[in-house]
């Protein structure tokens, strides 16, 4: 096993006609329990492919909840919400929520803290813009991303963070671009991440799982899956078919 968790990020894409790739998914695991395997449909979705994935190996997420538990925010969805309808993890702080949304880290931690009251797992999401990486502050960002996005609160899990927390490298210019970021550079990254969060949460902080996520597809899924300090991917474009992720989970084993 090279990898241990793969994760599927639909973003705005899928309707209930879909319900049969996630069937699809289903039958090609043929209940293999390992990698563990997540879906993160859109939010209409949630409930339709959490009562469908019911009983399979199959788990389902959200992409994104508001901070807030509950109240007058028009067209937002709590934490809470995502699980009641069957999810088990949510998506926060991807670079698409803090483009287009403006989302902060401080934003993203207090939506971590909203997660975690919910039950969920985060998939804390940090990456560098290329811009970022051409001024060599690749590093510096996804560090200061990853110390300000998960919260110093009394919420936070830190003696179980192994099990509570996923983070995702995604590097912004490697999304959906049909670029990968070169190996020497993810293992980098991830070992920094790694070291990071053992720096500051002792065992537990390195225990926690860290996705590699960018273009991720089946022709290149087992070379980043090799490298030290990679634990599985969070998957855009590719997940959609359930022939190519199906393929990427492969690659896992
Ligand atoms: O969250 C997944 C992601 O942003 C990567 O998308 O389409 O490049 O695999 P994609």
């Amino acid at each position: 096993m090279t990898a241990s968790l793969i994760a599927g990020n639909w973003k705005m894409n899928g309707h209930k006609a879909d319900l049969a790739e996630l069937d699809a998914l289903i039958e090609g695991l043929g209940g293999a329990t390992a990698p563990e395997v997540l879906l993160c449909p859109p939010a209409t979705l949630v409930a339709g492919f959490a009562g469908r994935a019911a009983g399979s190996p199959v788990a389902i997420g959200g992409q994104d909840c508001h901070s807030e538990p509950a109240g007058a925010h028009t067209g937002d969805i709590s934490a809470a919400m995502l699980a009641d309808a069957g999810a088990t993890a949510v998506i926060l702080g991807h670079s698409e929520r803090r483009a287009d949304h403006g989302e902060t880290d401080v934003l993203v931690a207090w939506k971590l803290v909203a997660a975690w009251a919910a039950g969920l797992r985060p998939i804390l999401c940090v990456g560098e813009t290329l811009e970022d990486r051409d001024a060599g502050r690749a590093e510096a960002v996804v560090a200061r991303q990853l110390a300000a996005s998960i919260p110093d609160t009394e919420e936070t899990p830190a003696a179980d963070l192994g099990a509570r927390l996923v983070v995702a490298y995604e590097p912004v210019w490697a999304i959906g671009t049909g670029r990968t970021a070169g190996t020497a550079d993810i293992a980098a990254m991830h070992g920094m991440i790694r070291a990071r969060l053992a720096e500051r949460f002792g065992e537990a902080g390195g225990a926690v799982p860290l996705l590699y996520g960018g273009s991720v597809k089946p022709g290149n899924a087992a070379e980043i899956f090799a490298l030290a300090d990679v634990d599985g991917a969070l998957v855009g474009g590719a997940s959609l078919k359930a022939a190519d992720f199906l393929k990427i989970i492969a690659a896992a084993r």
